[in-house]
Formats: C-alpha cells, structure tokens, sequence
C-alpha cells in the first residue's frame, strides 16, 4: 500500500511518521520547498515530542517515509491519498479558508492515475468532503477513486500517542470497497482493540467539530464555576474533582485556566457554529463558548493588571510559559500571549522563560524580554505569572524566587501550587477558582 500525504503540518507530518511507523511505504508531500529540503534532512519545522525519532528513523533507516514538493509526482501508483492542508478561520468573512483544499483537490483530480482513496483528514466543514468528490469528479471517472472523511484527534504535545493509541478511528465512507481499504491500513491500531467506527460522510466530519467543541465547552464551563468559587470562597478544584468522578461527566478537560488557545479550539469552535449558520441552525451554546473564552483571557489579564497597579510603567512582570500548553513551541491563540500584550500596552517590561517557545513568541512580541531561566525571569519581579504549567515549573524554589523578586506576588493561572503552601512562604498568592 502506498499512501501520500498532502500538507506538512502538525497532522500531517504526525500522520506520515506514524503511517511509516506502522509499515507503509509513505511519501509527504509539501509545496514549501524550504520545509521539504528541512524535513528530507529529518528536521521537524516544530517540536513535538517523539517526532525527529520517527523522522530520522523512517528517513534513514526502514527509508519508508520520504518528501517531494510535487504533488504530480506523488501520485503515481498511490493508493490513498491524506489532505492534511491548514483550514484556517477567516474572521473577516466569518468562514473557513478551504483554498488549500480545493487547492489539493484540482492537483489530485488532474494526476490521478489509478483508483484511488482520497481522504479529507484536514478537519473541515460538514459538505467539504462531497465537494473535493465533485472536484475530482470532473475530471476522473466515479470508478477511479473514492472519497472518505477520516478527521484526527490529535493533541499537540501528545500527538505521536494520540495516534498510536486513539480512543476510536472514525472514518466516513460511502462503500464498502472504500471502508475496507481504510480499515485496512489501520488494522495494527485493531490488534489494539481500538474501535474503528464507520459512519457517513458528514456524521464523520460533525463528529469532529462536535467533540472539539464539546472539550472547549468543558473547559470554558469550568472557567466560568471558578468565577463564581471566588466570590464564595469555594475551591474550583475541589468542585471539578467531585464532578468528575460522575463518570457521566468524566475527569478530563475541568482544568480551569486563563482560557483554551492553539490551533483547534478556537477555530475549530467559530467553523462550528458559522458552518450551522448556513444551514439555517443557531449553535447558541457553541458560540457561547467561544465569547466566554475569548472574554475570560482579557478578564484574567484586567485582574492582574489591577492587583498590580495600573500604572505599570517601569515595573518588571515575570511571564513563566508562553506556549499555549506544555510540551509544544506553538503560540497560536495562547493565552499567556495576549496577557503579555496586555502587560506591555500598559508599559510593563516582560521578562518570561518558557522551555520552548520563546523564539516563537518574540517573532510575535518583540518587546518581550527572553531570559534563560524562570529564575532569571523572576529577578526584580513586581509580579510572578504562570501562564503555562510546563514541568519545569511545577516544583520552583519559592523561597529563593521570594528574595529575588521585588515584589512577592504570584498569579498562578494553572493552579500548580498549593495555595496555603505558598501563603506559609510568605509570599501574596492568587490562584483560579479559589
Ligand atoms: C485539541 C483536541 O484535544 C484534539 O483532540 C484535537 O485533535 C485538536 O485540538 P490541542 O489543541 O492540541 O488538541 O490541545 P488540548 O490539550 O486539547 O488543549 C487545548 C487548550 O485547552 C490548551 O490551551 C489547554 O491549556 C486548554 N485546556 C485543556 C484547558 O484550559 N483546560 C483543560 O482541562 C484542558
């Protein structure tokens, strides 16, 4: 089986490794020839844990996975073909950015040579998929290829696991000649137990926004309870956990924090309810979510701004973490980001450590000043902020951080201390929730 890979992405370079992983003879294809050359020299254009292991292995050793910039090129004797290409959100026009898509499905319909899988993997709107199908319909005979919907469910910082290891593989097939095909290619996930759910065309790309959608709306929830656990006193913690053991509800995704980021959430929520729009349908919680998310950020930056002074001018704030969760350099949509912005507007000087995204986030925010430890970036501190709760600040030395900074305050915003613990330092403390 041969199997191409169209858009060089955190899904579709994951997806590749994974597919070489599992045996298949697996060709990426990207039109950005800078990244093909980085990627041909098994060089990832992004840090995820485990992926230049894979890389470099299925490059240079099991040589099963390789790159090219020509899609043309690729599709000679390819048996499935992944669109793994960006789906932004256009604000501006309230919609999802599908050029790429359409983009790849023009090339695949004009070099298709035998029959051929050709999968939407990329998370796209319900009707996207049946459109790629009438793309290459007008140029391939309905014979020649087959269209599925397969969406991912990958985590950044996670995602290499998330793939071996799924809760279920959805596919969205319109025959078994298709489905067999992909169930197939995914049969060492089988020997795993993994369910492998098939579905229609557009249930599979619904299932996608939906359980998107409904994490972001666990957590927007929860932000929101903590809210009012501050007023009452109460510990959102403590109120998160009980919940959590009604397996109704389930544990995961009632961490509060300053608000949900990356690349998925937010978007993926706006394509969701703007998608219903066209076809007449309100998603009035799902649109809630996402002004409850976006407000809370802003809320969260006002509140320190406010604890600290106003007049911030001159006054140093440490920023520990600017990634929009551990374990990833990706900034997009991070909430110690647009905290950082606000900072700075009100003439703060920024001094933020994070493991790994610091050369992403002065790309963004020039002004911010990279130190080369949380410890550093807490000297002369007005404030301390953990916007992030990356390991490596989970067990700081307080009490040193105490004499170095000006003042002892910290902003927990991922509620990684305890907070009598740090009260008993002597040190001002300002948790989430409670
Ligand atoms: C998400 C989905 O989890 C994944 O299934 C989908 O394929 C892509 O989008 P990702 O955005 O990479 O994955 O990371 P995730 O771990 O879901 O975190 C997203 C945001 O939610 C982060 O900003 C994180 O800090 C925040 N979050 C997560 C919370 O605020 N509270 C939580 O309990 C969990």
């Amino acid at each position: 089986m041969k199997l191409v890979i169209v858009g060089t992405g955190y899904v579709g370079l994951v997806t590749g490794s994974c597919f070489a992983e599992f045996g298949y003879d697996t060709l990426c294809v990207d039109k950005n020839e800078n990244r093909i050359n980085e990627l041909k020299n098994a060089k990832s254009p992004f840090f995820e844990p485990g992926l230049d292991d894979l890389l470099s292995k299925h490059i240079n050793k099991t040589k099963l996975l390789s790159f090219t910039s020509s899609l043309s090129s690729a599709m000679n004797n390819a048996d499935i073909v992944f669109i793994t290409v960006g789906t932004p959100y256009l604000k501006s026009e309230e919609e999802t950015d599908l050029s790429a898509v359409r983009e790849v499905a023009k090339e695949i319909a004009e070099n298709i040579k035998n029959y051929t899988v050709v999968v939407t993997k990329s998370t796209v709107p319900p009707g996207t998929t049946k459109e790629v199908k009438k793309i290459i319909a007008s140029k391939v005979p309905e014979k020649n290829f087959d269209v599925v919907s397969n969406p991912e469910f990958l985590r950044e910082g996670s995602a290499i696991n998330d793939f071996m290891r799924p809760d279920r593989v959805i596919i969205g097939i319109e025959n078994k000649k298709s489905e067999n095909i992909m169930r197939e290619i995914y049969r060492p996930l089988f020997l795993k137990e993994t369910p492998i759910i098939s579905t229609t065309i557009e249930s599979s790309e619904i299932i996608k926004y939906a359980s998107n959608s409904f994490l972001a709306t666990k957590i927007a929830f929860i932000n929101e309870v903590s809210d009012l656990c501050e007023k009452v006193d109460a510990d959102v913690q403590d109120v998160a956990k009980a919940m959590g053991l009604d397996n109704r509800i389930g544990s995961k995704f009632l961490n509060v924090s300053p608000g949900y980021g990356g690349s998925c959430f937010p978007k993926d929520v706006k394509t969701f309810s703007s998608a219903a729009k066209k076809y007449g349908v309100d998603l009035s919680i799902v649109k809630a979510v996402d002004s409850s998310n976006t407000q809370r950020t802003i809320n969260i930056a006002s509140r320190i701004i406010k604890k600290i002074g106003n007049n911030l001018n001159k006054k140093e704030v440490c920023l520990l973490g600017l990634s929009f969760k551990p374990n990833t350099d990706d900034i997009r949509e991070s909430a110690a980001i647009i905290i950082a912005r606000e900072l700075i507007n009100k003439g703060a000087k920024v001094n933020c450590f994070d493991p790994k995204a610091m050369n992403n986030a002065k790309k963004v925010i020039p002004k911010l000043n990279c130190c080369m430890s949380a410890y550093e970036a807490c000297d002369n501190a007005s404030a301390i902020i953990i916007a992030t709760e990356w390991n490596e600040f989970r067990a700081l030395n307080l009490s040193k951080i105490k004499e170095s900074a000006s003042e002892a305050v910290i902003f927990d915003l991922r509620n990684i201390y305890n907070k009598q613990y740090v009260i008993n330092l002597g040190i001002e403390y300002h948790g989430i929730g409670k």
